[in-house]
């Protein structure tokens, strides 16, 4: 029989692109989403979809009676700015909306395994210079940077209090097709939907702030592997933790001038005022993936940006 995989916050970016990466491996996928920003055309062909609140009892329900050998926890209010002017709402999804999950994990006769999407960005903080290694101290500088921390400790007790099989992937910023401009690479989606326009890129600040770029593909292949791996025994915050990026600092320049050749467009690029409290450095480093989940991003900058401006200037219905 087919294993079986619920993904949440599978109709948005990345939850669909791993729904894309389970089946091909031979999953049996369900998808459920509340499509809030999420989109029912993003859920593949072959995946059961549910519409569903995180926070929900039918959620819950879902988690406890489904017979699931992992979920993906992908759904998240995941915009930084939105968690700054209202953390309530972002902690109601983002913290009770995985307890709600969690819970259920444990009160389930099967208990699937949890994997978890936080950030290697916002959770580090400022303090540290990269390439961030995941021992490093955690200082979230937003609500939802905390958030995500905070589910982590969830997640850590689990699995030493529960015995919950759990892992997190701490993504860096994740770009590539059906991405959102309110995410944590949603300069990417902006840039190629201001060349299509043939409007100016703005930079903020000198342009000098540094980001680390993943493509969506790379982090799907990264929870296939988390799926299924073998996992080290569940200790402190960090022990089942890694990394999901590239370990390399791209700066917003480079990034807007690499676009702007893989594109052929000619848009100019112009300078506003920095914004306050952006962070200035960050990468991770992934060392720790690799070793535990056999896996190395395998697209080049240049290559992921190519495929992500084809998919903006593609025609939709
Ligand atoms: N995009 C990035 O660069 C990045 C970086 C680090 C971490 N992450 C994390 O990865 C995950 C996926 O992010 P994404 O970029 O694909 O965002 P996204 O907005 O495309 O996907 C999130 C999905 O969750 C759904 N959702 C939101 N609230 C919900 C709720 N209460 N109940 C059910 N569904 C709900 C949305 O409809 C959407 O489909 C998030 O947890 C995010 O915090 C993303």
């Amino acid at each position: 029989m087919s294993p079986r995989a619920l993904i949440t916050g599978g109709a948005g970016f990345i939850g669909s692109h791993i729904a894309d990466a389970l089946l091909d491996r031979g999953f049996h996928v369900v998808v459920l989403d509340d499509l809030s920003t999420g989109r029912r055309e993003n859920v593949p062909v072959g995946a059961e979809f549910v519409q569903a609140d995180v926070r929900s009892a039918d959620a819950a329900r879902l988690v406890r009676e489904g017979g699931f050998d992992v979920v993906l926890h992908e759904a998240a209010q995941i915009d930084v700015r939105k968690s700054v002017i209202d953390p309530v709402h972002d902690a109601s999804i983002n913290i009770l909306g995985a307890l709600n999950l969690l819970e259920a994990v444990r009160a389930a006769a099967r208990r699937p395994r949890f994997i978890f999407a936080s950030t290697g960005g916002a959770i580090y903080g400022d303090f540290v210079t990269p390439p961030n290694v995941e021992e490093f101290a955690k200082d979230p500088d937003s609500p939802y940077g905390i958030a995500k921390l905070a589910v982590e400790h969830y997640l850590a007790y689990y699995g030493r209090v529960h015995g919950i099989e759990g892992a997190v992937l701490r993504y860096a910023n994740v770009y590539g097709p059906r991405q959102d401009p309110h995410g944590e690479a949603g300069v990417v989606a902006i840039f190629c939907n201001r060349l299509l326009d043939g409007a100016p890129l703005t930079v903020f600040g000198d342009g000098g702030q540094t980001r680390d770029y993943v493509h969506v593909k790379d982090v799907a292949a990264a929870n296939a592997a988390a799926a299924t791996a073998v996992l080290p025994a569940a200790a402190r915050l960090d022990a089942r933790a890694m990394n999901i990026g590239t370990g390399i600092e791209t700066d917003v320049i480079t990034l807007a001038e690499t676009l702007r050749r893989v594109s052929g467009r000619s848009s100019a690029i112009e300078f506003a005022p920095a914004r306050p409290g952006e962070q200035r450095r960050s990468a991770v480093s992934t060392a720790k993936g690799q070793q535990l989940l056999g896996w190395t991003p395998q697209r080049s900058l240049e290559s992921g940006l190519k495929d992500t401006f084809e998919y903006f200037a593609a025609p939709r219905g």
